[in-house]
């Protein structure tokens, strides 16, 4: 099964992923985290993407749909979840072609629908393990263990570049202007299935498990 997690900044695609990831082996696809491990790198890629990225704009069709066209064929039966693409609609037609070309196809568009105001507290908050990945808040989802990752037993955390309050506003403007009006493109197609992503992890968790159950 092939699943677009659709939302602004935020919405929870990343958490929502990483747990696809654990319960159902499926293997999660994301742009923003294959370009962090770009700029980490100082690859090409990376050099372009860093400045992109920290104004909160977004990188080249082109530079991200190359990124999931190399990593698509090592998806297996279990497949794959996007996590921040496609984001233009330009993406969007990218992978329809690259997963035809496999003869795969989308199952489902889940579209988080959350309440940008309180999203800014959400990400000001976030930090995630250094090691794993693994992802946390603040306020919303501390460790078990104060200072260690309840995945990895890591005490090595981080927090993005990107999580500034100007720099999410920018975010959220990229994702109205460029990233919803997508949204028509899978509605004509039967796909999108809508989630409260206002609801707490687990909750929203259960939702898109009952989508994918259905
Ligand atoms: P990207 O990494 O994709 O970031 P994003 O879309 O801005 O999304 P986030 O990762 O901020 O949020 P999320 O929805 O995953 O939320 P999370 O689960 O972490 O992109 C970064 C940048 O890379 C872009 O700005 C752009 O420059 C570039 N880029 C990436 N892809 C691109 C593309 N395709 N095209 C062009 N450019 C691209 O949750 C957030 C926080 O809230 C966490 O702390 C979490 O613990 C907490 N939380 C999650 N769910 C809940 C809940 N239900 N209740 C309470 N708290 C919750
Ligand atoms: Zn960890």
């Amino acid at each position: 099964m092939d699943i677009i997690l659709l939302g602004p900044p935020g919405a929870g695609k990343g958490t929502q992923a990483q747990r696809l990831v654990e319960n159902r082996g499926m293997v999660q696809m994301s742009t923003g985290d294959m370009l962090r491990e770009a700029v980490a790198k100082g690859t090409p890629t990376g050099l372009k993407a860093k400045a992109v990225m920290e104004a909160g704009e977004l990188v080249s069709d082109a530079i991200v749909s190359a990124l999931i066209g190399e990593r698509l064929d090592s998806v297996g039966a279990s497949g794959a979840i996007f996590d921040g693409f496609p984001r233009t609609k330009h993406q969007a037609e990218a992978l329809e072609i690259l997963l035809a070309e496999r003869g795969r196809k989308l199952d489902y568009v889940i579209e988080l629908v959350v309440d940008e105001e309180a999203l800014v507290d959400r990400i000001t908050g976030r930090f995630t393990c250094a090691n794993c990945g693994a992802s946390y808040h603040d306020t919303f989802k501390l460790p078990a263990v104060e200072g260690t990752c309840d995945v990895c037993g890591s005490h090595d955390f981080k927090r993005r570049p990107d999580d500034n309050e100007q720099t999410v506003r920018t975010r959220m403007a990229e994702y109205r202007a460029k990233t919803a009006p997508i949204l028509p493109f899978y509605e004509d197609k039967g796909l999108v299935r809508r989630v409260d992503g206002m609801a707490n992890v687990k909750a929203v968790a259960a939702a898109i498990d009952a989508v994918l159950d259905s």
